[in-house]
C-alpha cells in the first residue's frame, strides 16, 4: 500500500458514521451507491490507490458494522487487517476519536471523509508527502468562488471578508499523529480536524485541493458525482 516505505505507519481514518440527513436517502450517507459502489468504498479504494497508506480504519454506525466488512474488499473488525472497520459516534468528532483510538501505532494520521468519494489518490498521496517533509498539519484548500458574509442568528449580514483571504478545506487531512492526539485528548467538537489542531496553536499547511475532492452531501451533489462517474469513467481506475 505505502510505497514510501519509511517504518512510519501512515494510518487513514475514513468517519462513515453519519446519517446523511441532507441527502435524503433512506441509508446512511457513506452507503449510498455513486456508479454503483458505495461511498464509502470508493472512498477506501482511492486511499489505497493513492500508494501511501499502512492501513485505513472506517468508523461505521455500530448496526453497519457487518454490512460494511462485507462490502470493502480485504477487510474485517481486527487491527490485523489493512483495513478495519470500527463503531463510530454520534458526532463526526466522536467517529474521529474512535479510529485514533484504534490506531496507536500511527506515526502519521489522514482523515478522509467517505462523503469525499471522488476525490483523486494524487491528492492523497500529497498530502501524504507534505506530512512526511516535516508539515505537522496539512490540508488541501480551495478559492471560494462565492462571496462569504457573516450574520447574526436574525440572518442581518454582519461582515464580508475578504474573498481573497478564504478557503474552502477538503480531505484528507493530514497530521502528525501526536498532534492529532493532543487535539483530540480535550473533550471539544469541530466540523473540521484542522480547526482543532489549530486551538494549540499549530501551524496548519495548505495544499492545492481538488474540485473531484468536492463532500457529497446534499441530493444535487450525488446528482453532480453519478454524473461525472458515468461520464468520466471514474471508478474503473480505482479499482
Ligand atoms: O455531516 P458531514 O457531511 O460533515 O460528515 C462528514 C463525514 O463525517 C461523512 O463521511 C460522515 O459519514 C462522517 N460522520 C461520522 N460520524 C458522525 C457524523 C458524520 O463519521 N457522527
Amino acid at each position: 500500500m505505502n510505497t514510501a516505505d519509511s517504518g512510519e505507519s501512515v494510518v487513514a481514518l475514513v468517519p462513515a458514521a453519519g446519517r446523511g440527513v441532507r441527502l435524503g436517502a433512506n441509508m446512511p450517507k457513506a452507503f449510498v451507491e455513486v456508479g454503483g459502489s458505495p461511498m464509502v468504498r470508493l472512498a477506501v479504494e482511492g486511499l489505497l490507490a493513492s500508494g501511501a497508506v499502512d492501513r485505513i480504519i472506517v468508523m461505521v454506525p455500530a448496526d453497519l458494522v457487518e454490512s460494511a466488512v462485507a462490502l470493502l474488499p480485504g477487510s474485517s473488525v481486527s487491527p490485523a487487517d489493512a483495513v478495519q472497520v470500527v463503531v463510530g459516534g454520534a458526532e463526526r468528532t466522536d467517529s474521529v476519536r474512535a479510529g485514533i483510538a484504534a490506531a496507536p501505532d500511527a506515526a502519521y494520521f489522514l482523515v478522509h471523509d467517505a462523503a469525499r468519494a471522488l476525490t483523486p489518490p494524487r491528492l492523497i498521496a500529497e498530502v501524504a508527502a507534505e506530512l512526511r517533509a516535516g508539515h505537522a498539519a496539512v490540508v488541501p484548500a480551495l478559492p471560494v468562488v462565492d462571496t462569504i458574509k457573516a450574520v447574526d442568528g436574525s440572518g442581518t449580514v454582519t461582515g464580508t471578508p475578504d474573498r481573497a483571504g478564504l478557503r474552502a478545506i477538503q480531505t484528507p487531512q493530514g497530521f502528525a499523529a501526536d498532534l492529532l492526539r493532543a487535539a483530540y485528548a480535550a473533550d471539544v467538537a469541530a466540523t473540521d480536524d484542522a480547526g482543532l489542531v489549530e486551538l494549540l496553536g499549530a501551524r496548519v499547511r495548505t495544499v492545492p485541493g481538488d474540485p473531484m475532492a468536492f463532500k457529497i452531501t446534499t441530493a444535487l451533489d450525488l446528482t453532480l458525482a453519478e454524473t461525472l462517474a458515468a461520464r468520466l469513467d471514474l471508478i474503473a481506475p480505482l479499482s
